[in-house]
């Protein structure tokens, strides 16, 4: 099939989703809606489908992962980092939004579907701005103890739900705890994306202060650094304080800013920065 005719079946799917998301549940109008056969069915089959289709930049980001590892950061050869917010969106993103867009900076955001489906709008803002999305799982599960049916359905329905909010195709994914074993990792395979881990953990979940999360990111970057930061899971107006002062310091040691997809592909990862290892297996 041609490349436009794939985009235009593209777009009709998402604005099929679009159109199926926005649907009201038990009102008596909206399953008369829901019958109209003006408006398209969209089967998961369709979702799986679209989310396979890969443009030009998708195909550079999946082949820099090989089979059976996660990156861990990108090669180191330009001083550039990727801020990344984990477990959203939630009531906290907007305000790591609006200090990420005041410092002009983007970042990647790896979310869970659950939230994704009760915050759409949220998401859209994300996206909106100028920032990367990610899949992150449903509901935060350790894949590693699912099924692999239950795994694929994690990573799928998440991928799902962010091309129906969002009309984004997500090319990466965070396994929950960083816990990933050949199996998981062969499911993000299937299903196109690419596992991203860290290389800095700002340990922000613990709920240490502004200044312990500004210090830890600081100190521990590096050129090509992957930073572990929270927009959800919790309160996190300490996370939230400490954006704007990561970003400064770094700044102030002459580091600039790029969401995981474009830091990898202009920066790609070495052997040395890729694993097949969990990250760990603490609570993220
Ligand atoms: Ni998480």
């Amino acid at each position: 099939m041609p490349p436009l005719a794939l985009a235009i079946i593209g777009i009709a799917l998402v604005i099929g989703l679009i159109a199926l998301a926005t649907r009201g549940g038990d009102d008596p109008a909206a399953s008369q809606t829901a019958t109209d056969p003006q408006i398209p069915q969209v089967s998961e089959a369709d979702i799986a489908a679209a989310a396979q289709q890969l443009g030009p930049r998708d195909q550079e980001l999946v082949n820099i992962g090989r089979t059976g590892v996660s990156i861990d950061r990108a090669g180191g050869a330009r001083k550039y980092v990727a801020l990344t917010f984990d477990d959203g969106p939630g009531p906290d993103t907007p305000a790591v939004l609006a200090a990420l867009k005041k410092a002009g900076v983007p970042a990647t955001f790896f979310v869970l579907g659950g939230n994704v489906q009760a915050n759409p709008d949220t998401l859209r803002q994300v996206v909106a701005s100028g920032n990367e999305v990610g899949v992150h799982t449903w509901d935060h599960k350790d894949l590693t103890r699912l099924k692999p049916a239950e795994q694929k359905a994690e990573i799928e329905r998440t991928a799902g739900e962010i091309l129906a909010a969002t009309g984004v195709a997500s090319r990466l994914f965070r396994a929950p705890y960083g816990s990933v074993n050949p199996q998981v990792l062969k499911q993000a395979e299937n299903a196109k994306l690419l596992s991203v881990l860290w290389d800095v953990d700002t340990v922000d979940w613990t709920r240490p202060s502004t200044d312990q999360i500004v210090q830890t990111a600081v100190s521990q970057a590096r050129p090509g650094s992957i930073i572990l930061l929270h927009d959800g899971g919790g309160d996190r107006a300490a996370t939230v304080a400490a954006v704007p002062k990561i970003i400064k310091e770094l700044r102030a040691k002459g580091y600039e800013f790029a969401t995981v997809g474009d830091l990898v592909i202009s920066d790609p990862p070495g052997s040395d920065d890729m694993t097949s290892e969990s990250r760990d297996t603490q609570r993220y």
